[in-house]
């Protein structure tokens, strides 16, 4: 009989690139997955440690499987992600979850079939954590979720140390891949038809640095943009102080590059952005905003925003709420700030009441949906490109796709053009998404 597995992911990118890679390897081993956990005989937790109520789940989903491993002993479980990276974590999951089979980090995913392996015949637990990153690791099985677009990873961990965040400490240091097995990747995924990439990484404006071959971001932008194919190109996470001028042009010269830049600001107050380490000021990154808007026409912009960093006063977060105005972003992730153990912000004396983020949250939320829905509203009667990626999620008949400023647009049109680049005239703006007619 055949084995089934299961896996939830959370957290970003990263995370769900390395559930594609697991689900690859499990493949290979004649594994098929399933969306139901009490049928499956695996059940992998790919877990994120960003903030801390993505730990919280964990630990409530984690407690749940208790009573599936009593009615299925066989049952394997395997906890992996960001949070086993951190200190004591992994132990502390084990002696709370003793019914865990596999416990590992981010740095040996590639182990796991051997892990699996292992387990099975011994059905002893394993608990395998690495503290350093490897070299990148080539040519690991992966099965996408999608058809259409994929996400590529053109480097590996953080060297910012912003002071809330804990990625540098549970991802590693900055790599980079090579740009010819990128290259490689890329015609790959045409060849099987892949119409849009993403390419993914912390920051990918720093990609190049320790690489033998001479290149920087904006030049691999241009050298994938020659890929014959393929039709668009993406990329995120942009650090604002290692967005160059360099690739602004690249961006608005590369006619597969999208215009769509995620440039995270985390506050509007350059007080605030010294206390976080972000390496930048107000004034910096509204001239970065200029320039984007004066070189990339019709250009979308989105960004992270984190309220409640200690001793942010009334007057920072006014300022947050200005610069909100006046970037006038397409979309914008906002956060509560969540204190991270081993972060130096979590020593910081000053901590926000929670009250106080809560209310500050609900303005920046109020303003940034305001703005989003006016920004929808100028694409009403307007005819765009959209890739169509499948069905609409609202379960209504219609197909959904993206525009290449990454609007989400809801349209009726027939099935056959799943996977294609269309026209869609938009007939209707609403406060997330648009809705549209084929033309
Ligand atoms: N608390 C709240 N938000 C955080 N982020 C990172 N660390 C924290 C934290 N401790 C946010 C940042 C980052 C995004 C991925 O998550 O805005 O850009
Ligand atoms: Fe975290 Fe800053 Fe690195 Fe982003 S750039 S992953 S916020 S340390």
């Amino acid at each position: 009989m055949e084995s089934k597995f299961y896996i939830e992911t959370w957290g970003c990118q990263m995370n769900a690139e390395d559930s594609e890679k697991l689900s690859g390897m499990l493949k290979k081993l004649n594994y098929t997955s399933t969306e139901n956990k009490d049928e499956a005989d695996l059940i992998i937790f790919n877990t994120c440690c960003v903030r801390e109520n993505a730990e919280l789940k964990v630990f409530g989903n984690l407690g749940v499987l208790r009573k599936l491993k009593a009615k299925n002993p066989n049952l394997i479980i395997t906890v992996c992600g960001c949070m086993m990276q951190e200190n004591k974590m992994a132990e502390d999951i084990k002696k709370r979850f003793p019914f865990v089979d596999i416990i590992m980090g981010t740095h040996n995913i590639q182990m796991f079939p051997s892990y699996l392996k292992e387990v099975k015949e011994s059905r002893k637990s394993i608990l395998e954590i690495w503290d350093k990153e490897e070299d990148i690791i080539e040519g690991l099985p992966i099965d996408r979720e999608s058809k259409i677009k994929a996400f590529v990873t053109i480097m590996y961990g953080c060297n910012n140390f912003c002071t809330y965040c804990i990625v540098p400490y549970v991802r590693g240091r900055e790599r980079s891949r090579k740009p010819s097995d990128i290259e490689a990747e890329i015609k790959k995924l045409v060849g099987e038809g892949y119409k849009e990439v993403t390419l993914l990484g912390q920051n990918v404006n720093s990609y190049g640095k320790g690489l033998e071959e001479e290149i920087n971001f904006a030049g691999l932008l241009r050298r994938i943009n020659k890929i014959e194919g393929l039709h668009r190109i993406r990329f995120m996470t942009s650090h604002p102080k290692d967005l160059t001028d360099d690739v602004i042009k690249a961006v608005a010269e590369c006619d597969k590059v999208c215009e769509h830049i995620h440039l995270p600001v985390q506050s509007g107050s350059s007080e605030i952005m010294k206390k976080m380490n972000r390496h930048y000021d107000r004034d910096y990154y509204m001239s970065l905003i200029k320039k984007i808007k004066e070189q990339v026409k019709d250009v979308a912009i989105t960004t992270d925003i984190i309220v409640g960093f200690p001793g942010e006063t009334e007057k920072d977060f006014e300022d947050t709420l200005s610069l909100v105005e006046e970037v006038r972003y397409d979309s914008a992730f906002t956060f509560l700030y969540s204190i991270r153990e081993g972060t130096p912000a979590a020593k910081l004396p000053s901590q926000i009441p929670e009250d106080v983020k809560h209310e500050r949250f609900n303005r920046l939320v109020e303003a940034v949906n305001r703005i989003c829905a006016e920004k929808n509203k100028e694409y009403e009667g307007k005819v765009v490109e959209i890739l169509v990626e499948g069905k609409s999620k609202n379960n209504d008949g219609k197909l959904m796709g993206r525009t290449r400023t990454g609007k989400l647009v809801n349209f009726i049109g027939s099935e056959d053009a799943i996977g294609k680049l269309i026209n869609v005239k938009i007939t209707k703006a609403q406060s997330f998404s648009l809705v549209g007619e084929e033309i």
